[in-house]
């Protein structure tokens, strides 16, 4: 395999394997270590099924059930193993522009980390791009590491120890999206999650930041979400961000306790994108790891 950086502070472009047959134990060891490294890899020319996608994301963790959206199981597109991160329903036709799912949909345009709301959230995502728009559907990567290192070192102190809480209600408050079920707000309660992490295997630290946070411990809600929006808008800027310009059957991989992300804008109600996502959980909640 060739790892080809892809942007200064982090990700690669990986050429010289095949993602369609079963890794061996060294290859998905190289790739687990460069994911460690780089933070983020670029697959390109990977035309994967549903299959070898899971069978290429479980040689990392266990695979992650896709119960962060607001589906009926009736009305998904894909099985519970595959996040569908396309604009399309189950007969295949894109939203309506009105569609309560769309609008909840939007939400991945804010940065953010996969399943930070989920109590043990999201390791590696792994999105296959299967079909996409003629012009727009960018995705931005953006480096929690680079972000965090370059913090004042009173900023590192202050949020060194902080304990956050995360929901997709409260990212999707932030677009002022609002109307969920009974059921919902229960499946969507806060988890907490600390603020800053480590690499246990590289020893870097990482601000663990997320739309979903909605909530700091022991500090007034405003006073929090200014401080968030503060740290989110230190951490994206330009130096630390990788634009990923989709081609058909590119597969990146990101690693969400050391990254975040975002999709950009296209035209949703018009054309088709066919995006879907293979997602490992990480082996604990954040709180149960390290400092
Ligand atoms: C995701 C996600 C962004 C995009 O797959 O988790 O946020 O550009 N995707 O579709
Ligand atoms: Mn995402």
């Amino acid at each position: 395999m060739q790892f080809t950086p892809v942007h200064p502070v982090f990700g690669a472009r990986v050429t010289g394997v095949d993602l369609r047959r079963a890794l061996t134990p060294a290859e998905a060891a190289e790739i687990d270590a460069a994911m460690n490294e780089y933070a983020l890899l670029v697959f390109p020319n990977q035309m994967i099924d549903d299959e070898q996608q899971k069978a290429f994301s479980r040689n990392f963790g266990t695979l992650e059930q896709a119960t962060g959206n607001i589906q009926t199981a009736a009305e998904r597109r894909l099985d519970m193993e595959m996040a569908d991160i396309s604009n399309l329903d189950q007969a295949g036709q894109v939203f309506a522009r009105d569609d309560r799912r769309r609008m909840f949909n939007l939400g991945n345009m804010l940065w953010h980390s996969d399943s930070s709301f989920k109590a043990t959230p999201a390791k590696y995502s792994a999105l296959s791009a299967r079909a996409i728009p003629s012009s727009g559907g960018d995705t931005e990567f953006a480096d929690m590491r680079a972000a965090y290192d370059a913090l004042p070192d009173s900023d590192k102190a202050l949020v060194d120890d902080m304990v956050t809480h995360h929901s997709l209600i409260y990212s999707r408050g932030l677009l002022g999206f609002g109307e969920f079920t009974d059921d919902e707000k229960l499946k969507f309660a806060p988890v907490r999650q600390r603020l800053v992490r480590r690499n246990a295997m590289t020893g870097r630290r990482t601000i663990y930041l997320s739309s979903h946070i909605g909530e700091i411990e022991g500090m007034p809600r405003p006073e929090a979400m200014a401080l968030i929006r503060d740290l989110v808008e230190h951490a994206t800027q330009r130096q630390f961000v990788y634009t990923h310009k989709w081609t058909l059957g590119d597969i990146v991989m990101w690693d969400n306790r050391q990254t975040m992300h975002r999709a950009r804008r296209y035209n949703d109600t018009g054309e088709v994108r066919d995006m879907r996502r293979t997602t490992v959980e990480d082996v604990a909640p954040s709180l149960a790891q390290a400092a």
